[in-house]
């Protein structure tokens, strides 16, 4: 007899546990999958940018297309979404503490041969009053294209360079190599 109750209670602690996971597999996916679509689109615009306005020209589509398209798809999914980096361009984009120790970790993975390209992390993170929030971050890896405007600053123009120090003057983004991590975007809900 006591067998079969602790069985039950063991196939009943499976079942209250299972749709737990299940939630968090679909959290996950949404995740990813908002987290997959937006720079695509973003590095779209860029390309068509750069192509008719140079760096400087293009640096409006990361200073106000980035945000909008962010802003534009958290209101649309119900998501908070925004882009962080270690060394961050806009004030607005240091990372938080949970953000930094991912970043930190992604830098280590790439560094141990991981392509950053499939660097994503995703958990339900416990909060003060024990709120519990879902996290995702995924990394955003610097390609050629980014180098006009983050990579090293001896290859940038005279007039980007003023430019940019007028509108970031405390710019940390620069000095990037392609294949490098520049930064990653993160979402989340309150659960
Ligand atoms: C035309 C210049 C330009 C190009 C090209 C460019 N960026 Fe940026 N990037 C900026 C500017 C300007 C900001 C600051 C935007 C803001 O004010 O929010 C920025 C901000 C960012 C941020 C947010 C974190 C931060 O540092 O503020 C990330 C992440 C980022 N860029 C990644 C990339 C990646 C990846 C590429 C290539 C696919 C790229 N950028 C190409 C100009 C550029």
């Amino acid at each position: 007899m006591r067998k079969i109750v602790t069985l039950l209670s063991m196939v009943a602690g499976v079942v209250a546990v299972m749709p737990v996971w299940a939630q968090e597999d679909k959290l996950l996916a949404q995740a990813r999958s908002i987290a997959t679509e937006i720079p695509p689109k973003l590095l779209a615009v860029l390309q068509d940018e750069m192509a008719k306005a140079g760096p400087e020209g293009a640096m409006g589509v990361c200073r106000e297309k980035a945000p909008q398209m962010a802003k534009a798809a958290s209101e649309k999914t119900g998501w908070h979404i925004r882009r962080v980096s270690l060394k961050n361009r806009n004030p607005n984009a240091t990372p938080d503490a949970w953000e930094t120790a991912v970043l930190q970790e992604f830098d280590q993975r790439q560094a141990a041969g991981e392509a950053p390209a499939t660097l994503e992390k995703g958990e339900v993170v416990v909060g003060d009053g024990n709120v519990r929030t879902y996290r995702y971050i995924k990394a955003l890896p610097t390609q050629t294209l980014c180098l006009s405007c983050h990579g090293n600053p001896e290859h940038l123009s005279q007039s980007f360079k003023a430019k940019l120090h007028e509108l970031y003057p405390h710019d940390k983004a620069t000095g990037y190599a392609p294949g490098d991590i520049r930064g990653a975007i993160t979402l989340k809900r309150t659960l």
